[in-house]
């Protein structure tokens, strides 16, 4: 039986207290991987940063998502753009991180783009017979923004972005997350399997042990939500208290325009296929959880907070407790989604079973599987 034969996935399509999980190869494979590449992140919308990233004209930022370099760059009109990071003289990589250019010079032979992507300077086009500069401009990436953040899509016949999300919006306006500011970004390179990581972010199983430190013991009723219609999951934890900064320690004001479930406490919200946005009474984080192949990932947090916030006299000192619960949270993610990869990576790795628990473990995993498997399942977002 080859591996995207639906009749090998039995054990996980049953519901979820008989199901088991996703069979070891599906987290080391390298064609399972190259599949969900082709049929996943090569045809959904990904998120890619914030708008606040790039405040000003000519201020960009750069990402490589399953192997295509993007820029995203603020055009001197003040309109947000992405393009593919590749020179059209002979391809190379124009623009490197986070940065400000008034003009993107290729560093091979110098053709120069302005910040809308169109190419000014060309050395060596005069011996180009019949090339004109409107042919050279930057490859356009599908871009479309939403609630200040900025998605791209690589598929130019899939569907619009709103398709995509469906009425996830709903759920996430009183956050006001367009007015929020990005106040940290960290990224940390995880050896993983992406899927591992995004699981773990929308199961709240293994708090009180791999969190015991840190966030575990904050009381909580959890529901679980799957998108209807949309590509989402959201993961909603009835609290009295943020979980935002550690256990025992004050944060800032919650937000207060909370209405609805926002207001009863956290939401974990997974964007398919790998970004997950933690919104909690007082700040909102996201993570982008970035696979470099089967066995590797990087995972791009950022960290936003209400302007009210950030005016407060002591910001500078009630942010370091947020810096904390932050960093000692990540890091037990990272090493338990390594210890668990290692654990998996093997030929004698067998599925296990998945527990009522982890009902969203158990979504997520048909979700790929929808997309993977053989025959072609009908395109994302319809
Ligand atoms: S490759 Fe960019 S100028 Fe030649
Ligand atoms: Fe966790």
């Amino acid at each position: 039986m080859g591996i995207f034969d639906p009749a090998a996935y039995q054990g996980i399509r049953r519901q979820v207290e008989r199901a088991e999980s996703l069979p070891p190869h599906c987290y080391s494979s390298e064609a399972f991987h190259r599949r969900e590449v082709e049929r996943i992140f090569l045809r959904a919308w990904n998120l890619v940063g914030r708008t606040d990233y790039a405040p000003r004209p000519g201020d960009y930022f750069t990402v490589d998502l399953v192997g295509i370099p993007v820029v995203v760059i603020r055009g001197r009109d003040g309109v947000v753009r992405a393009f593919v990071n590749s020179c059209r003289h002979r391809g190379t990589k124009l623009l490197d991180g986070d940065g400000h250019s008034e003009a993107i010079a290729c560093p091979y032979h110098s053709w120069v783009y302005d910040t809308q992507g169109q190419l000014r300077a060309a050395p060596g086009a005069k011996e180009m017979a019949g090339f004109t500069l409107a042919e050279g401009s930057l490859t356009p990436v599908r871009m479309e923004i939403w609630l200040g953040f900025v998605f791209i899509c690589f598929a130019q016949d899939a569907p619009p972005l709103a398709d995509y999300l469906g009425d996830l919006a709903d759920h996430l306006r009183s956050y006001d997350f367009e007015s929020m500011v990005t106040v940290r970004r960290a990224t940390s390179e995880v050896k993983t399997n992406w899927k591992l990581y995004v699981e773990n972010s929308m199961e709240n199983f293994h708090l009180p042990t791999v969190h015991r430190n840190s966030i575990g013991d904050v009381k909580a009723v959890w529901t679980p939500i799957v998108g209807d219609p949309g590509n989402y999951l959201i993961l909603h934890s009835k609290t009295e208290r943020s979980r935002a900064t550690l256990s025992g320690e004050t944060g800032f004001d919650r937000i207060p325009s909370l209405s609805g479930r926002a207001a009863e406490g956290a939401q974990y919200v997974l964007v398919y296929p790998a970004t997950v946005l933690g919104c909690d009474f007082d700040c909102m984080w996201f993570k982008q959880m970035v696979p470099d192949g089967p066995g590797r990932m990087r995972n791009f947090a950022a960290f936003c907070f209400p302007r009210t916030a950030l005016e407060r006299p002591d910001f500078a000192e009630v942010i370091q407790r947020y810096h904390r619960r932050f960093e000692r949270v990540i890091a037990e993610d990272n090493a338990i989604s390594e210890r668990q990869f290692a654990g998996l990576n093997h030929s004698l790795a067998r599925a296990g079973r998945l527990s009522g628990r982890e009902p969203l473990v158990h979504a997520i995993d048909n979700w790929i599987l929808d997309r993977v498997l053989d025959p072609p399942a009908s395109g994302i977002g319809q």
